[in-house]
């Protein structure tokens, strides 16, 4: 079972969710570019809520990447108008995921949420191509956003 603690159904979601984006949209493409994003590139978009980054994500990977978006509730992605961009309602925590096989994954603003938080960053990691990036954004309640960036090594233990 989800510990989302923001009820989903409230009509005010979608404003929210893209206030979430205003704000942190900016930061978080410099960091994704940062990491060497290219064309071709197989991405995990986590919890997209509504959207921006997933979408973002597909128009820098172009035809040659491939983009898959996961969210427990995905209506605010159901029209994007983009081959590349595969919407997946997905539990992170719960639901099947393959293994070694994005190039980049993130999450921003999800798995703080989420009470399994060590078992699923291992997830995201073992679904990580050889070399491949995972970017968790998370937000520190003391004040600024955190940033963590975790290149895939099997020393890091997870
Ligand atoms: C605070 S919003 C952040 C949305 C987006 N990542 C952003 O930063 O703009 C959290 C998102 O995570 C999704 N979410 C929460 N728990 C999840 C889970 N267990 N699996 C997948 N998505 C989840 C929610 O539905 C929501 O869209």
């Amino acid at each position: 079972m989800s510990t989302y603690v923001f009820d989903q159904a409230w009509q005010k979601e979608r404003d929210r969710l893209t206030a979430l984006q205003s704000l942190y949209d900016g930061a978080s493409r410099r960091l994704l570019d940062g990491l060497g994003l290219t064309t071709g590139w197989r991405c995990l978009e986590v919890g997209s809520g509504a959207g921006g980054i997933a979408i973002w994500l597909a128009d820098r990977v172009g035809e040659a990447g491939h983009v898959l978006a996961t969210d427990l509730d995905t209506r605010f992605l159901d029209v994007h108008g983009r081959a590349n961009l595969e919407v997946r309602t997905h539990n992170i925590v719960s639901d099947p995921l393959d293994e070694a096989a994005f190039d980049l994954i993130h999450a921003r603003a999800v798995v703080e949420h989420l009470a399994d938080r060590e078992q699923v960053v291992k997830r995201l990691a073992a679904a990580l191509r050889p070399g491949g990036w995972l970017l968790i954004e998370e937000v520190d309640f003391g004040g600024a956003t955190a940033g963590m960036l975790v290149p895939r090594q099997e020393t890091l233990g997870l």
